[in-house]
């Protein structure tokens, strides 16, 4: 897919297959709109009024507009002007997307997104309009022997902008594509299924990517390697299952321009890489099982985000770590009463294997310590009691430091993926309390995704350290079962903010 920007002034003479332009409810015409409605001697004011609301998620296509040199004009429903927002706009931007990506438009032709959405500066609406395109032509066929619905191509988008506006509209637009090439790649290991997606099919993953980006070195750890860190915690989860486990190190190295002497010390985002839970011996119910193959969906964002860093040649060393395993029942397995000692020396009992993810984290926190990193972001479908308090809107975040907090919070609501942030108190520590090991990895059912961010913050005490619990957010169930690329938008918008 090509993106670029056209600067014009006179709209209805941009010879493209589609141009879209935004409308809004109670007949008030967008900006690029109420130029083609002049120019078309009033036919989209005509249209507006009798037959198309302009509700957020519609679109109406007009063909042969007369004064409009434009093959097709796509009226883009906006909603209510005053209620209008960013989130608002990424919707609008991805009806649009669709359209082109469904209508199957004749190739080579252009199509044009003239959306304007006021209050939202042109570098964040070209993001939004690359990342809209990326989303709309993902198609999984991985596993499927006839291609049955195969990805449409959108061979261009044009962006039309003032030309002051043109060098933003750029980057916007080539960082917008790196975070949809991200996603993708994060939806596509999440839905791959799990006899497919391993952990070793994660390693080799990075290691891929290594040898398509210069500025990216993969290493993988293997047992005897995992065993000689004593990680003692996560070996236990891999303990019960028949595929080894991997630990995965993706280094992103900033170019030259800034000299290593003045380099800032690296961001360290750590995936939780389960790539099927079952629970372990504390089973799970057999309802919906299948979707725990989106349990390394953690670590598919760690590697969905080192893509689009890499693409971006982003000027700051930013390291992902993987500990990814299976976490399956067997006479190996890990039981309840079982007591295991992590890498940092903290003992813990296991007084439910089901909660097995807190125990690959803790060893890759503790890890991530030797890179003396200047934050650490750990991502994680985490806790069934995440989805019940946030649904499947919020991703939960965690965070003893008010500015880590406040920097991805916000870098949500820039990118359009938002999070929400949960409390930490110290007083929810003592539902973590156990008679015989320094730590119980379940704290009962009351708070429970607070007890397990609780539970990190035991092996993230040397360094600035947030937590992402992104179980209601990476994966949509149902008739439209599939990964979402959630929260790589999130955290490429904090780390653009964290350059050297
Ligand atoms: N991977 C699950 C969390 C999960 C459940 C994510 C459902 C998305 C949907 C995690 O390993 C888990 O099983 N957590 C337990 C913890 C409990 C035993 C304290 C849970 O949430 O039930
Ligand atoms: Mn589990
Ligand atoms: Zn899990």
């Amino acid at each position: 897919m090509e993106f670029s920007t056209q600067t014009t002034a006179s709209l209805h003479q941009i010879k493209t297959a589609a141009l879209a332009v935004g409308v809004f409810t109670d007949g008030v015409l967008g900006t690029a709109a109420d130029i083609i409605d002049r120019a078309s001697n009033g036919a989209l004011r005509a249209v507006v009024k009798t037959e198309f609301k302009a509700k957020p998620n519609t679109h109406l296509v007009l063909r042969n507009l007369p004064g409009v040199t434009a093959a097709r004009v796509i009226l883009i429903g906006l909603g209510k002007q005053d209620s209008y927002n960013a989130a608002a706009h990424a919707g609008a931007e991805l009806a649009f997307a669709n359209y082109c990506a469904g209508a199957d438009l004749a190739e080579g032709v252009s199509t044009l997104a003239a959306i304007d959405c006021p209050g939202t500066k042109i570098r964040a609406r070209a993001r939004a309009a690359a990342v809209a395109a990326g989303r709309a032509t993902y198609r999984y066929n991985a596993t499927l022997s006839e291609k049955r619905d195969p990805a449409p191509k959108l061979k261009k988008i044009t962006l039309s902008v003032t030309r002051a506006q043109a060098t933003e509209a750029q980057h916007g637009l080539r960082e917008g594509r790196a975070i949809a090439n991200g996603m993708n790649l994060t939806r596509l290991l999440g839905d791959l299924p799990p006899n497919v997606c391993t952990p070793a099919y994660l390693g080799n993953t990075a290691k891929k990517m290594a040898k398509e980006f210069k500025s990216l070195k993969a290493e993988v750890l293997q047992q005897k390697q995992i065993e000689a860190l004593k990680m003692g915690s996560f070996l236990s989860v891999a303990r019960g299952s028949y595929e080894p486990p991997a630990f995965i190190i993706l280094k992103h190295t900033a170019g030259a321009k800034t000299a290593a002497k003045d380099r800032k010390a690296p961001i360290v985002l750590v995936g939780k890489g389960i790539t099927f839970d079952a629970g372990g011996i504390s089973l799970k119910p057999a309802a919906n099982m299948d979707e725990m193959k989106y349990d390394m969906c953690g670590a598919a964002s760690v590697l969905g985000t080192l893509r689009s860093v890499a693409e971006l040649e982003l000027d700051r060393d930013v390291i992902g770590i993987i500990p990814a395993c299976e976490n399956l029942p067997s006479g190996r397995a890990n039981k309840p009463g079982d007591i295991v000692t992590s890498m940092s020396g903290q003992t813990i009992e296991i007084l439910n294997t089901d909660a097995e993810g807190r125990l690959v984290l803790c060893d890759a926190l503790t890890y991530a310590a030797r890179f003396k990193p200047a934050a650490v972001i750990d991502i994680a479908t985490l806790t069934g009691a995440c989805v019940v308090a946030l649904g499947h809107i919020n991703t939960g975040l965690f965070s003893p430091s008010d500015e880590l907090a406040e920097g991805l919070l916000q870098a949500g609501r820039d990118a359009n993926d938002t999070a929400w942030r949960m409390p930490m108190d110290d007083a929810y520590q003592e539902q973590l309390r156990s008679n015989f090991a320094d730590v119980a990895n379940i704290g009962g059912p009351p708070a429970g995704a607070v007890t397990a961010a609780c539970f990190l913050s035991r092996f993230a005490k040397d360094y600035p350290w947030a937590h992402l619990d992104i179980a209601g957010t990476a994966w949509r169930s149902g008739k439209d079962k599939g990964a979402s690329g959630r929260p790589v938008p999130l955290l490429v918008q904090y780390l653009l903010g964290q350059v050297s």
